[in-house]
């Protein structure tokens, strides 16, 4: 099994911010980073040793970056991964392009949680809108449509509440090949995430509780306040998929949790949103660890310094300009982390504020208000 040293080079397709973060790991443990980025201004691109110029399906950057690289991994399942199996021929892959090709698709990705038996909501495919009128018979009202491919974020889904909305929704998912699902009447969402070594090795960090608002990821606390049975439910659950695909990296696994029944809403690959707390509360980051894990070193300590709320930055605080930091910059339980996006658009991820507390409901109150105090800096650079 191959292992780097520090000096090798780790090669990341895509350049946002969990290739940044990685690359900031990377490069603190004597790693080289190559990024595979449209934009020399993305956030990864901006600080990575080198920068490969190229959109996530560009066979002839793939092909330059696996020559130039000692490893490869990715920071979206969203990378085709029959380029994956190219590259793959030049160097190791992690993830694997099959663990991709499961994931990246929801149809299929559902068909192999069916195969290993882990729980999910009711969900069927559909690929035409007659199909979708069928289908909302059979799944029942309320549900949710998702585009099969390239979703995030809550971008390609529709709530179908009434028979009048159903048009609308294959509409608002580009009329394509979608899963209809039912829509979970959850108590809570959760994550588990988990670190694969290439050996089989795995690691838990502790579960996470997250807050979404409008189908995005609003705030995550951790450790979720879960019944022990519950939260040993949910880590079985979520190492029996990384294990059948044969993960190496980091993984997500976000479920909902309706009474004490947990049910999988999806899987993620690599480094995820949710685990951003570990950056900061967690002996080892999920970043650091994802890069250990693909470079073949030991996995880190997952253990957790402090509990912790994590909340997103979303482009709609930059409406009046950039706003002032100081209220947050000014707390000492406070940690700010900005992605150095230029363009802030509404409801985009620009950057996310940590807080250390032992009591997690005062941290999430505390951050939401000073979210809320943000006001446009005046200063002038002259
Ligand atoms: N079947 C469902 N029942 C209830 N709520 C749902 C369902 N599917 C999605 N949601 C809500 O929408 C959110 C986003 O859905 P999902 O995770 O499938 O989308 P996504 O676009 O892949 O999101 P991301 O990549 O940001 O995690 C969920 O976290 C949940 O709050
Ligand atoms: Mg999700």
């Amino acid at each position: 099994m191959s292992t780097h040293p520090p000096g090798a080079t780790i090669g990341i397709i895509g350049g946002g911010q969990l290739a940044q973060m990685m690359v900031m790991e990377a490069k603190r443990m004597g790693y080289r980073a190559c990024v595979l980025a449209p934009r020399a201004d993305e956030p990864a691109a901006q600080i990575a040793d080198r920068w490969i110029c190229g959109a996530l399906d560009d066979a002839e950057a793939v092909e330059r970056l696996a020559k130039s690289v000692d490893v490869i991994t990715v920071d979206s399942e969203h990378v085709p991964a029959s380029l994956l199996a190219d590259a793959e021929l030049v160097c190791p892959v992690r993830p694997s392009p099959h663990v991709l090709r499961t994931i990246q698709d929801r149809g299929v990705q559902r068909r192999f949680l069916e195969a290993i038996e882990a729980p999910q909501p009711h969900c069927v495919t559909v690929d035409s809108l007659d199909g979708l009128r069928e289908q909302v018979q059979v799944v029942g009202l309320p549900c949710v449509l998702k585009s099969r491919q390239a979703g995030y974020d809550g971008k390609g889904q529709a709530v179908i509440r009434t028979d009048d909305e159903v048009e609308p929704a294959w509409r608002a998912v580009g009329c394509s090949p979608s899963m209809l699902e039912e829509l979970v009447p959850f108590d809570a969402e959760i994550s588990v995430l988990l670190a694969r070594a290439p050996g089989g090795e795995m690691k838990f960090y502790p579960v996470a509780h997250n807050v979404h608002r409008h189908h995005v990821l609003h705030a995550t606390m951790a450790p979720a306040p879960l019944p022990e049975s519950v939260e040993d439910e949910a880590i079985c659950i979520a190492s029996s998929i990384a294990t059948a695909l044969e993960h190496v990296g980091m993984m997500a696994v976000e479920m909902f949790l309706v009474g004490s029944e947990l049910l999988v809403n999806e899987i993620a690959p690599r480094p995820h949103n949710s685990g951003h707390y570990t950056f900061g509360a967690c002996v080892t980051s999920q970043f650091e660890q994802h890069v250990r894990a693909v470079l073949g070193l030991p996995l880190g300590d997952t253990s957790l310094s402090s509990p912790a709320v994590m909340l997103n930055l979303f482009g709609d605080l930059w409406r009046d300009g950039d706003p002032d930091w100081t209220p947050i910059l000014t707390q000492r339980e406070a940690r700010l982390h900005l992605y150095g996006k230029t363009e802030p658009r509404p409801g985009r991820k620009m950057g996310h504020v940590l807080l250390l507390d032992e009591d997690l409901h005062r941290a999430l109150r505390n951050g939401e208000a000073l979210l809320d105090t943000l006001t446009p800096s005046e200063h002038l650079v002259a």
